[in-house]
């Protein structure tokens, strides 16, 4: 249970964002670390001029292995036991041991300045009881 709020971080520019690959920012705080990624076609709770970047919690739901982006797959996968989710689909668990989605990261986009704002989170991060600190 938490009162606090969500800050509002700068994730990145739209424009600068490589397609299908992520990019590293940390959220809610220093010690979460975070990739958005612009996935080149719109998806569900995509932000931006084509709807298609999102953005989820690095730490495996399961244990707290980092996941890493499968370019391929286009999906994150964790090296530790496996598990796989979809980033095109609410960061869903694919299949593996977690039982939750990655936490997905939720984005605000500012056209004026193409910037990209995380400004909460969808899902619990791995070792919190709450998500802000
Ligand atoms: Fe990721 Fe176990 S820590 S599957």
């Amino acid at each position: 249970s938490t009162a606090l709020p969500y800050p509002k971080k700068v994730a990145g520019k739209a424009s600068a964002m490589p397609v299908n690959q992520p990019v590293n920012f940390n959220y809610p705080d220093e010690s979460s670390p975070c990739y958005a990624i612009r996935m080149g076609n719109p998806v569900p709770g995509g932000v931006g001029p084509n709807r298609d970047i999102v953005a989820y919690s690095a730490m495996c739901t399961h244990m707290g292995c980092p996941v890493t982006y499968d370019g391929g797959s286009r999906t994150f996968k964790c090296g530790c036991h496996f598990s796989i989710f979809d980033p095109e689909n609410h960061g869903q668990m694919v299949c593996g041991q977690a039982t939750e989605n990655l936490p997905s990261i939720k984005l605000e986009y500012d056209a004026a300045t193409d910037t990209v704002h995380a400004v909460g989170v969808d899902g619990l991060i791995y070792g919190r009881q709450s998500n802000v600190l």
